[in-house]
């Protein structure tokens, strides 16, 4: 009995692997195993002898299965650290920015615009780029004669003859989706929505494809002079300056009553920009009260609820505060413009770090 312990025991303190350990399990103590054996040995041993060996070989077998057990546990621990050797990882690490990809100034600003909103409780709602002609225009206290159908010039999708659908428009501007929103969200409401639109024009600042975000704020003590507040702080916020000066300019658009048009204080000396001060103002976004028709084609009571919108290009506050000169140059995908004007694309925009560090 002394040899077989020195001996299981001694071939389980060298095993390397599980597998070694099991057929050593099966060889000692399985059914068939040496120590098995010697126990069915038991019946033919006189009694006085039985009572000696009998306890002897069990206390061998239990041995022998927790020297088994301890050694599994310590391969699988010793499995384990091997593991957390090779495998690590440190987390703490900085990101390793990539040499080429940046985020285009659209996406940038986009990503700027969103962060200060949503900071004033603005979530950001979308809508379809192809969209019926009911809601770009319609929808929008724009009936089918209005000249602002003509003023926007609307691509038109091809209907084939017999098509019975309504007509389809690529979306002239983001407002449709003052109407979407309201329909699937009803009041009070509080959205932005930037996104891609499109109007048949082109020059140095005209591209057929550009960028507008909306804004929609309804509830039932909303008046103008919330929307200057709201307007104040985004055009701080944005240009990153401690003081702004706003002027509202009496406008039309069909959707909004009273409208107006919000151009900031500015100057251009040497050819520099700069938001707050000296004598030239800049015109950057529509606004106005929503129509009560407009409520009420989004399924809203105009009694109970008012609210303001307004529309802003992103393009062109991009331009504005990145100083890029040539709107075209936006959809170019040049790639030495692209790395030029892009952003690094892990530094994303917040209120926090300062938006356009
Ligand atoms: N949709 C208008 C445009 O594209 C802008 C606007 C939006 C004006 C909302 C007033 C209110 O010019």
């Amino acid at each position: 009995m002394d040899d077989l312990k020195a001996k299981y025991l001694g071939l389980i303190a060298d095993a390397q692997d599980e597998s070694t350990l099991e057929d050593l399990r099966v060889q000692a103590v399985g059914k068939k195993g040496e120590i098995s054996l010697k126990m069915r040995e038991l019946g033919k041993m006189s009694p006085e002898e039985r009572q000696v060996a009998g306890p002897a070989l069990n206390a061998l077998k239990d041995e022998i299965n927790s020297a088994l057990a301890a050694k599994k546990a310590a391969l699988a621990d010793a499995a384990l650290d091997e593991r957390l050797r090779t495998e690590w990882l440190d987390v703490t690490l900085p990101g390793r920015p990539r040499r080429q990809g940046t985020l285009h100034p659209i996406s940038q600003v986009s990503e700027e615009v969103t962060a200060i909103f949503a900071e004033m409780g603005f979530s950001v709602a979308e809508g379809p780029r192809i969209d019926t002609d009911w809601y770009n225009f319609d929808a929008l206290n724009i009936p089918g004669h209005h000249p602002a159908r003509a003023e926007m010039d609307t691509f038109y999708l091809h209907r084939a003859e017999g098509d019975n659908r309504p007509p389809h428009v690529l979306r002239t501007h983001t407002s449709p989706v003052q109407i979407r929103s309201m329909e699937a969200m009803g009041a009070p409401l509080r959205i932005i929505c930037p996104g891609g639109v499109y109007r048949a024009d082109y020059d140095q600042t005209h591209t057929p494809m550009f960028h507008q975000v909306e804004g929609l704020a309804l509830d039932t003590d909303i008046s103008m002079a919330n929307l200057k507040w709201v307007l104040e702080e985004f055009v701080k916020a944005y240009f990153e300056v401690d003081d702004v000066e706003l002027r509202f300019r009496a406008s039309h658009f069909p959707f909004t009553e009273p409208s107006a048009e919000v151009d900031i204080r500015c100057s251009w000396e040497g050819g520099q920009l700069k938001v707050g001060e000296g004598d030239d103002w800049l015109e950057i976004l529509g606004s106005g009260m929503v129509h009560p028709k407009v409520i009420a084609a989004g399924g809203i009571d105009p009694e109970v609820y008012q609210g303001f919108a307004f529309g802003m290009g992103i393009d062109r506050i991009a331009m504005l505060k990145y100083g890029i000169p040539d709107l075209r140059a936006f959809f170019d995908s040049d790639l030495r413009w692209l790395r030029h004007y892009g952003f690094a694309a892990l530094d994303m925009p917040n209120l926090h770090g300062g938006l356009s560090r």
